[in-house]
């Protein structure tokens, strides 16, 4: 096949699946749900910095607008909003730290040749353990926040 026919072949099939895509690839991979909830949790991340930004200017005008701004955000609702906005933060900051481990190479093994078949290596068992502490983690922290906001709300 000609590098051209090729190259279309190749782009039609994988690289235009647009943002359908993130989730059109998962095929029951752990490593792949992981790295698409990465994703949606880092763009909730940044949409939580931008209203986050906004609630705290409002100090630029004046007290009286601080006051109202916080009044709004100040309910149990949007606790629970703010609950869910930690677990994505704790979910993306454990498995990032995961991330840029196995990236540098840890955890992972030593390198073999590429051989067919070909070993899968995230699938071995130091890869897999941390995964599992990665979520013992998460849920210790998880619990922490949600009874720091049951604090408030309840006890
Ligand atoms: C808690 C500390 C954090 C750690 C350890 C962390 C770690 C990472 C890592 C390692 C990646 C690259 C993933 C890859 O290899 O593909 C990443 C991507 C990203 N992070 Fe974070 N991050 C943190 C906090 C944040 C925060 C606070 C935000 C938003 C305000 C954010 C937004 C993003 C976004 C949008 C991406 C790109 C996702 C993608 O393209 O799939 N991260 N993060």
């Amino acid at each position: 096949m000609g590098f051209a026919k090729r190259e279309k072949k190749y782009k039609s099939k994988y690289n235009m699946t647009g943002t359908l895509g993130w989730i059109g690839n998962l095929r029951m991979n752990m490593e792949r749900y992981l790295y698409f909830l990465h994703r949606v949790t880092g763009i909730g991340l940044v949409l939580y910095l931008i209203l986050h930004i906004l609630v705290t200017s409002s100090r630029m005008y004046g007290e009286g607008a601080y006051e109202i701004s916080h009044s709004i955000i100040n309910n149990p609702i949007a606790d629970i909003g703010l609950f869910f906005v930690m677990a994505g933060l704790i979910f993306h900051g454990v498995n990032g730290i995961r991330l840029i481990l196995n990236e540098y190479g840890f955890l992972l093994g030593k390198p073999t040749k590429p051989v067919y078949p070909y070993r899968q290596v995230l699938k071995t068992r130091g890869p897999r353990y941390f995964i599992l502490l990665m979520i013992i983690i998460g849920a210790i922290l998880l619990l922490i926040v949600g009874y720091e906001l049951l604090l408030v709300w309840v006890f």
